[in-house]
């Protein structure tokens, strides 16, 4: 079907709602992505009509679900081309999937091994590992970047060695939209004898990755960020790094046998998925993938490409106005100041014209100290934004700055 964003925005009720009056004009598709009606649907269609706990009941209803919900897992791994379903994890989201392979590194890892991160990454990508280096004596280290926002891999090869355990970095950058090359990066850390984790969290909305092809170690993304629903996310892992991992929670569900004296553990994915999960969610999660691939990457891609070069060209155009992450691998991501004016303002004044963006650090503090700034204003594009959007948020944006200076 070729690609017609007015068509395509029908599918979003959201995008019918006006902001102050104003129609909105939704720019904040990095925090989180609006949904569409089909995913809407599918969550309603299952507490209307098969709600029931999973994997635990003999019943039809327990059935229909588990039933639902192991299809949206292969569902995903298909997506990803994950090689086994039991490889795909189901958590409750990015920082989750982060946060149990960095606790499950507590076992391999000893005082005086060392770990590398990029300067491009999330807290989420930043905090748990410093908190493993924290327990087990680890030492962390930074892959520096460029003015332009792109990683150093001069930089990246000098402080690989040995002693090098695991590697963490983005796919894309989040704060500036940079697109890092993560084959190039695994690759590296492989010939070093090292795991690679990669945050997919801004990604996967606009690039199908295929995870057999990177031999990336561990992949993590989040649903809400490709029109699935908060909650809700995956882990992938290989096989053999999910068997050497221990369990992340203990609880109903992950174990094999309880006994007062010992507890046996489930096998994959079990293992890692204690607890009643986010059914409706999960299932939403392969709703939102079949609803991306109906559109097509390829689409979505071309379209989005089309807005980011549009949006730059218009933005740089006025005065004062500077862009941070100008690499040449970019995805619809534009983070900006003007010069003289707090990011919050031309924030709060966009909004009064009915136009969403982010401002503030992004929970990328370091991208912040290192361009010496307290934060940009973020516009992220989705491919239901039109050219006509990033018109209202350039004459928007010239708005703020007249009252402003
Ligand atoms: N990680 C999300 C963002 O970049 C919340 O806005």
């Amino acid at each position: 079907m070729a690609f017609n964003v007015q068509e395509i925005r029908k599918d979003f009720p959201i995008l019918q709602r006006e902001v102050n009056g104003k129609p909105l004009v939704y720019l904040d598709n990095a925090a989180t992505s609006q949904k569409p009606q089909q995913v809407i649907d599918c969550i309603v269609d299952y507490y209307s009509n098969y709600n029931a706990n999973i994997h635990r009941g003999v019943h039809t209803l327990s059935q229909e679900a588990t039933d639902a919900y192991e299809a949206a897992r292969k569902k995903i791994q298909q997506h990803f081309n994950i090689t086994k379903p039991h490889e795909v994890i189901f958590t409750s989201g990015t920082t989750h999937g982060i946060n149990l392979v960095a606790n499950g590194f507590t076992k391999f890892l000893s005082k005086g091994d060392e770990v590398i991160v990029s300067a491009l990454e999330h807290h989420s990508n930043i905090v748990p590992w410093q908190m493993l280096c924290e327990r087990t004596g680890a030492i962390l280290k930074v892959i520096p970047i460029e003015e332009n926002g792109e990683l150093i891999l001069s930089e990246y090869e000098k402080i690989l060695s040995e002693k090098t355990k695991l590697v963490f970095v983005n796919h894309i950058s989040n704060a500036l939209g940079i697109i890092n090359p993560i084959k190039e990066i695994i690759d590296k850390a492989h010939k070093n004898g090292a795991a690679v984790l990669v945050d997919g969290a801004q990604a996967c909305s606009h690039i199908k990755s295929n995870l057999q092809a990177l031999d990336v170690d561990f992949y993590v993304t989040s649903a809400h960020k490709m029109c699935g629903p908060t909650g809700v996310g995956i882990l992938y892992g290989k096989e053999e790094w999910l068997n050497k991992l221990p369990p992340y929670q203990g609880g109903g569900e992950m174990i094999d046998e309880v006994t007062f004296e010992k507890t046996t553990y489930a096998g994959l994915p079990h293992k890692f998925e204690a607890g009643t999960p986010n059914i409706a969610g999960g299932i939403a999660f392969g709703a939102a993938i079949d609803y991306l691939n109906s559109i097509g990457f390829d689409a979505i891609e071309s379209h989005e490409n089309n807005l980011l070069a549009y949006a730059t060209e218009q933005l740089t155009a006025i005065e004062g106005l500077k862009i941070y992450g100008t690499g040449v691998a970019k995805t619809s991501v534009i983070s900006f100041n003007i010069e003289g004016i707090h990011p919050y303002d031309i924030g709060t004044i966009v909004d009064k014209l009915g136009i969403a963006v982010r401002t503030g650090h992004h929970c990328a503090q370091p991208i912040m100290d290192f361009y010496k700034i307290p934060g940009t204003v973020r516009a992220s594009f989705a491919f239901y934004n039109t050219k006509e959007e990033v018109d209202a948020l350039v004459s928007a944006v010239n708005k703020a700055k007249t009252m402003l200076t």
